[in-house]
Parts: structure tokens; C-alpha cells; sequence
């Protein structure tokens, strides 16, 4: 089956086509305009991607060298996301399939997000255990079978994602903050400044991390560069502060439900310094990487979990919405 994917939750225009399992495209269109403003504007988000949309199907399309006459169903994220932005994306989706008589399906992009590891590993066994990290969550997720998750725990305010975003405004790095931080990271020494690990010692599957980006905001305040330590050993410890919460969890994730796969999602999974930990903390563990295109936000994981849910005989009419909240 052939199925075209589309992506608009937040900053990035994404469309995918996917055609029995395989990506035959994947093309995508990450907004430099909210650089300046050191996070996701969402007004300027929505007309980015209204301005982008076409543009990015018509090269999905080409890219796959598909006609859009053979696409065979249309997969869209719903939810979570930015209202305006999901709109964008949901509008155009329904139109295509309207004018183009298939079906639609609306996605969750947090199941999505789970679920690109299959891309890396089409064959996993279930269950698994996922660590989701992105933006805008962070969860642990127990994957009985394809729509059947447990959440195990989650942040209790701001997410690892932002973690980082935040805490890369703070250190003046820009903006999107995870990969800034990282680049800096690999010139500092990660032990050199002892952040908070918040929670690390509760004995429940429950991450915080503002507690984590006050403390670089304080320490920040009486920053001055010294023979002791410069910038990349902050940006190195404050990165190395947040996997240590990352790991710690994911370890009494694994103690409790005893489930030897572990998965990881979502734009934080493609820090090299928690792939890293993740091997070295869980030798025997079987541990899934996806595709670091497959990490941060893609249309390729919404066409892939398309097509496998149309072919669980899964399908929407068109009186969908979006659903920003969209809980999985
Ligand atoms: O999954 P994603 O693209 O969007 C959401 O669904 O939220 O994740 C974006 C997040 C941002 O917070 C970004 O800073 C973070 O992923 N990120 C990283 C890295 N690359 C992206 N965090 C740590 N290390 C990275 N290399
Ligand atoms: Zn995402």
C-alpha cells in the first residue's frame, strides 16, 4: 500500500511517502524564523508552514517518484501539537484525500514517535519499553503490542527537550538548544559542576527538570569564566545532569516491569551522549537507536504508522479534529 504522510505539529513541514513498510521519502522543513526569538513562535509557525506545505508533498512525491494518483491513503498528526499548526497540516490533509477520493487516518505524534522504531527494527518484540523524550514530553512508555501502551511515569513540569531549549537560552548557545548544548558539551567536563538530579532518589517512575533549569539560571548569575571551568563544562554538566535523570528512571522502569528491550524516541534520543550511557548502563539489555532522521520531528514515522494501521483495517471519515492535548 502506498501512503502519504503528513507532519505540522509544531516547527517542522514534513511529508512522507511510504510504500509496504519501506520510506520512499522523507523530506522535511525545519523554520529557521523562530531562531531570533529563542523558541517556537506560533503564530509564525502556522503561516510557515500554510507558505511550505505544497512545496514539501510535491517533493515528497517526487523524491519517491510517485504520481499523486497512486497514493492510496493520507496519514496526518492530529495532536499533540500547536493548534494553528495542526491545522495547517489536518486541513490540507483532508482536502488531498477528499479531492483524491482515499482514506485518512488521523496519527498521534507521540505514538509516532514510539513507534519510528519499528522503522530501525521492523521485527521488535514486544513488549518494550520506551523512553520518550522530546520537546514537549517526556514519558516512559510500556509497549505491550501495537496500540496497547501503558504510560509507566512522566515529567511532573518541564520536559527533557526543554530542559535543554531552556537551558541553551540561559547559556546563550540559540536555539533549538538540545544539539547546541551537545556541541559544547564534547569540550567540557561533564563532572566539573555538580547540578541537582531531581527525583533521582523517589522510588516512582516520575522525572522534574525546572527544579534542574533554575539552578543553571542561579549559577549562571555568578558565572564568571575562570581557570576552574568555562562554558562547555557548564553546558557539559547541565547535559550531563539531565541523562543521569533520563537513566536513573529508565533503570527502575526496567527493575519493575523486568522487560529486557528498551527503546528510545523523540528528538532528545539523538544526543550521542545518552546513546552512549544507554549502552554502557544497560550492557545486556537489547537496546533499539532509531535513524537519527527518525529522532526529531519527521513525516516519515506518521506514513509508516499509516500504513500499518490502515492495514489493521483502521480508518477515520473526515469529521476528525485536531486534538493538541491528544492524550495516547
Ligand atoms: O521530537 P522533537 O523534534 O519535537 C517534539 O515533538 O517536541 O524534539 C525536539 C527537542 C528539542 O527540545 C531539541 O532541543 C531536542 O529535541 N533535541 C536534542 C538534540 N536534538 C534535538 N536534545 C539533546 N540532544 C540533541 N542532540
Ligand atoms: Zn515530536
Amino acid at each position: 500500500m502506498i501512503v502519504l504522510g503528513i507532519e505540522t505539529s509544531c516547527d517542522e513541514t514534513a511529508v512522507s511517502v511510504c510504500k509496504d513498510g519501506n520510506i520512499l521519502s522523507n523530506v522535511i522543513s525545519s523554520q529557521i524564523a523562530h531562531a531570533d526569538f529563542g523558541g517556537v513562535v506560533p503564530e509564525i509557525a502556522s503561516r510557515e508552514h500554510e507558505r511550505m506545505l505544497n512545496t514539501i508533498a510535491i517533493k515528497a512525491l517526487t523524491d519517491a517518484s510517485i504520481k499523486l494518483t497512486q497514493i492510496q491513503g493520507i496519514a496526518v498528526t492530529s495532536g499533540p501539537g500547536l493548534a494553528g499548526s495542526l491545522l495547517t497540516g489536518v486541513s490540507f490533509a483532508k482536502g488531498l484525500a477528499l479531492g483524491l477520493g482515499i482514506q485518512i487516518i488521523p496519527i498521534n505524534h507521540l505514538e509516532a514517535h514510539i513507534i519510528a522504531n519499528l522503522l530501525e527494527e521492523p521485527k521488535i518484540e514486544f513488549p518494550f519499553i520506551c523512553l520518550l523524550v522530546s520537546g514537549g514530553h517526556t514519558q516512559l512508555w510500556l509497549i505491550r503490542k501495537l496500540d496497547d501502551y501503558i504510560l509507566l511515569g512522566e515529567t511532573r513540569d518541564d520536559a527533557a527537550g526543554e530542559a535543554f531549549d531552556k537551558g541553551a537560552r540561559v547559556l546563550g548557545l540559540g536555539y533549538p538548544g538540545g544539539p547546541a548544548i551537545e556541541k559544547c558539551a564534547k569540550k567540557g567536563d561533564p563532572n566539573l559542576i555538580d547540578f541537582p538530579r531531581p527525583l533521582v532518589k523517589s522510588n516512582k517512575v516520575e522525572f522534574s527538570f525546572s527544579g534542574l533549569k533554575t539552578s543553571l539560571l542561579y549559577f549562571m548569575d555568578s558565572y564568571e569564566e575562570s581557570i576552574k571551568y568555562n562554558i562547555n563544562d557548564v553546558a557539559a554538566s547541565y547535559q550531563n545532569a539531565i541523562i543521569d535523570c533520563l537513566i536513573s528512571k529508565l533503570k527502575l522502569a526496567v527493575k519493575q516491569t523486568k522487560i529486557n528491550t528498551i527503546t528510545i524516541a523523540g528528538g532528545v534520543a539523538k544526543n550521542s551522549v545518552l546513546r552512549k550511557q544507554l549502552k554502557e548502563v544497560f550492557p545486556k539489555n537489547k537496546i533499539i537507536f532509531p535513524d537519527l532522521n527518525y529522532c526529531t520531528d519527521n513525516a516519515a514515522m506518521i506514513s509508516y504508522l499509516g500504513e500499518r494501521k490502515f492495514n489493521l483495517g483502521c480508518k477515520s471519515n473526515f469529521d476528525f479534529g485536531i486534538e493538541p492535548n491528544f492524550q495516547l
